[in-house]
């Protein structure tokens, strides 16, 4: 039963109260149990029967729930340095697409390597970003675009999911795009997604959600609906890539087939605002992939004063957003978006969790949930997140053990 001591402040982060408000305790302790918090309070209260053997010190610091990524395209083959070389010259996101380059560039060297190539590589990545504090991550499929490709890179998060102790959860996105051998032919693949890849991959309950990249340069708004219905006909819940590039209703339509989350929304219209925060449905910035393609970033203030809980995420892929560092993602959130550090906190942890269906398990320190935290060698939340330093946590707690 591990106690952990002499903390300067413990931000719990509870789900309760506006993003703002993330329940810090001043000199606080957790105890836990076969990675389960146990207790958590002021340390002075700690109760006698908690009087742990094994007593951590946490050397005065911070500590804050271990980071939750909730939007990730964590497998795919190859890099594309070569396209950030194209946008630097000029050349838009849309442009590249069309020339060739984009999400069918990756799609080309996923469909080239193997599950195992794959399984490495991404291992490998999940590796870094493990040691950056994540200790949730959702993984998304999509650049497969094929039956066989598709179920190769939900099979690498599955044997990820068996192999670490991370909490993952997989999202089918089999509706990335268009690829290319359907080109004239886009209802085949729409029917295929509905009548083939979506029945497979739950019946090997290879993902938990469904998600779609809805935009006039890859799905429409009805083919999204037919997509969601045979998704939800399997239990994959619906999730959405929406109005990034224009403004097409997607957060409307995510309220419509109640998403648990819209991601993206740089366009996103007032009404869209007020249908998601009428639906509870959480708002997903990605503000690395405004960085990487010099397109506006989402003002997140104008989602959470109209209602919408917003959760803060990568996107890290090959293309868009070349970079898994969420603690950089919280920072522009910050500067760009217009959120607080205690409400980018809440939104890479509690809120982050609920867009990826694991917030009973984990994304704030409470009794009861997985013993997921990060000691941080700063004052506040304010200073971690001002101060941006390419440094890890001083320690990860996850599930209870400390990762190395
Ligand atoms: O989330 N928007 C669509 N999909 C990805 C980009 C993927 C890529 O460029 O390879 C995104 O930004
Ligand atoms: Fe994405």
């Amino acid at each position: 039963m591990p106690t952990l001591k002499n903390i300067s402040t413990l931000y719990t982060c509870r789900d309760e109260g506006n993003q703002s408000e993330v329940h810090p305790v001043k000199n606080a302790a957790i105890v836990w149990e076969d990675g389960e918090i146990l207790w958590t309070g002021k340390e002075s209260e700690l109760p006698a029967v908690y009087k742990a053997k094994e007593v951590l010190d946490a050397g005065a610091n911070i500590v804050i729930p271990g980071l939750v990524d909730c939007h990730t395209h964590l497998c795919f083959g190859g890099w594309r340095e070569d396209e950030f070389e194209m946008r630097i010259q000029g050349k838009s996101y849309l442009e590249i697409a069309k020339a060739g380059g984009g999400i069918l560039s990756t799609v080309t060297q996923t469909r080239a390597a193997s599950e195992d190539e794959l399984y490495e590589k991404a291992a490998g990545l999940l590796e870094e970003i493990m040691m950056t504090g994540v200790t949730s991550i959702e993984c998304k499929s999509g650049y497969g675009l094929s039956m066989e490709d598709e179920l190769k890179q939900l099979r690498v998060y599955k044997r990820l999911r068996e192999n670490y102790p991370v909490h993952l959860e997989s999202t089918f996105l089999g509706a990335h795009t268009i690829p290319s051998e359907f080109k004239n032919d886009r209802s085949s693949y729409i029917d295929l997604i509905i009548n083939e890849m979506i029945p497979k991959v739950a019946e090997e309950n290879l993902a938990s959600f469904c998600d779609i990249f809805v935009e006039d340069s890859a799905f429409s708004l009805d083919e999204a609906r037919r997509i969601f219905d045979a998704g939800k006909k399997h239990r994959l819940i619906p999730k959405l890539h929406a109005d990034q590039l224009t403004s097409g209703g997607g957060a409307e339509l995510a309220a419509e087939v109640g998403a648990v989350s819209a991601d993206h929304l740089e366009q996103i219209s007032d009404n869209g605002v007020h249908e998601m925060s009428d639906k509870g449905v959480i708002g997903v910035t990605l503000p690395l992939a405004s960085l990487y393609t010099q397109q506006p970033y989402l003002n997140c203030r104008r989602l959470v004063d109209g209602g919408v809980k917003v959760a803060v995420a990568t996107d890290f892929n090959p293309g868009s957003a070349p970079s898994y560092d969420l603690r950089l993602a919280m920072m522009l959130t910050c500067n760009h978006g217009r959120l607080t550090p205690a409400e980018a906190l809440k939104g890479a942890t509690v809120y982050a969790a609920r867009a990826m269906g694991v917030e009973k398990e984990t994304g704030s320190i409470e009794t009861g949930k997985s013993a997921d935290f990060l000691v941080l060698d700063a004052p506040s939340i304010n200073f971690w997140l001002y101060h941006h330093q390419a440094k890890k946590p001083e320690k990860i707690f996850l599930k209870g053990s400390v990762l190395a």
